[in-house]
């Protein structure tokens, strides 16, 4: 549980979500290609490549940001959520093959550097049909490629929970730069109608389930402004040893039953964001599913000599129902747990 470098832990898990990826992304080439010859049989294989790298770096970005607002509308979809990290560098694999061959095709047989030509050959800021939309694209990809280099778990403690979490919304900027790289672009060249519409539905899709998210979470807000303690479930709803995720004031909350007591902390453990709720309690602690830290249920401390601590709540057990606090105590903080009521089983 130090700040050492390790490398990534796969498991069958993350193999099947990484060929699933793989697969969906060469699937979506090789139509493309196919497609673009088929319907044009005079475009060459540059600028084929140029158009099927591009599109399919759009469309996974757009599934990036989807799986953000999905799994706040429906938990079925969490299982997407633990691996997006992958789809990131996976769209930033695809938009570095886009623009590497655009550089290519476009900027390599002048004197001037092809990077320096992005920058230099088009300049006019102000037009709308001659925007420089390559300088758009290129800056998108320094963002992703920012992304990509510090999405592995060691900065996300290197540079601190709140910093990794401000530096990857910047992912919304590398979308909107996308975006208008894509239109700007569409202004300046005949484009097949294909590509518009599928910036439009990128464009639907993503406002749209952000917004739905934003709120549900803004009207159960609402509903749990004036209550003090909310009724999460029965006490005979979360098996022995075992835990229960519930979500209070949008975040969420893993309540754990144990020794006749309950107990409550944050769902999302400190080392990876696995769902503690999923886990279970082994020798008074509660064990994350992913790869196994401890926590003590009452306090959401790691037993020594490990420092990692969760948020906890305020829990009341009554006739039979758990009640839970919405409001976190600091991480780290002992919260006495509730006993259980007898005959409860
Ligand atoms: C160094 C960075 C980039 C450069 C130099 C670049 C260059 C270009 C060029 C020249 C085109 C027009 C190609 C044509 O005539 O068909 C284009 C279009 C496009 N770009 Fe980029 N781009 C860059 C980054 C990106 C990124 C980061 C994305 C998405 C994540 C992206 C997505 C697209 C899409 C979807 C199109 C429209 C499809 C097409 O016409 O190729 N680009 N880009
Ligand atoms: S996410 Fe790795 S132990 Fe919890």
């Amino acid at each position: 549980m130090s700040t050492s470098y390790k490398a990534v832990g796969w498991n069958r898990q993350k193999r099947r979500y990484d060929a699933v990826i793989a697969a969906g992304v060469a699937v979506y080439l090789a139509l493309f290609v196919a497609g673009s010859i088929l319907h044009d049989p005079d475009s060459t294989i540059e600028t084929v490549l140029i158009r099927a790298f591009g599109t399919a770096a759009c469309l996974t970005l757009t599934i990036v940001l989807a799986i953000g607002p999905l799994c706040r509308l429906d938990r079925r979809f969490l299982p997407l959520l633990y691996n997006r990290r992958h789809l990131g560098v996976a769209t930033c694999l695809l938009a570095l093959a886009h623009g590497t061959f655009a550089i290519v095709q476009f900027h390599a047989l002048g004197d001037v550097n092809p990077l320096v030509s992005v920058l230099v050959t088009s300049t006019d800021y102000r037009s709308l049909t001659d925007f420089p939309y390559q300088q758009l694209g290129l800056l998108a990809l320094l963002i992703l490629a920012l992304m990509a280099a510090t999405s592995h778990d060691f900065w996300l403690r290197v540079l601190s929970a709140p910093v990794w979490k401000s530096l990857h919304m910047l992912v919304y900027l590398a979308y909107s730069l996308v975006v208008a790289h894509i239109a700007l672009g569409a202004l300046q060249a005949e484009r097949h109608v294909i590509l518009p519409v599928m910036l439009l539905v990128s464009v639907t899709v993503t406002l749209t389930l952000h917004g739905l998210a934003a709120r549900g979470e803004r009207s159960a807000d609402a509903d749990r402004a004036n209550a003090t303690f909310v009724d999460v479930c029965g006490v005979e709803e979360i098996r022995e040893g075992r835990g229960k995720t519930v979500c209070l004031a949008g975040e969420r909350v893993a309540v754990f039953r144990y020794d006749g007591k309950v107990s409550a902390v944050s769902n999302v453990c400190r080392h990876q964001n696995g769902p503690l709720g999923e886990g279970k309690i082994v020798g008074g602690c509660i064990v994350c599913p992913w790869h196994g830290y401890e926590y003590e249920p009452s306090s959401g401390r790691a037993p020594a000599p490990f420092t990692e601590r969760l948020p906890t709540f305020d829990v009341r057990v009554e006739r039979g129902r758990v009640l839970v606090r919405p409001t976190p105590r600091p991480a780290g903080t002992f919260v006495e747990p509730a006993l259980v009521e007898r005959g409860i089983s």
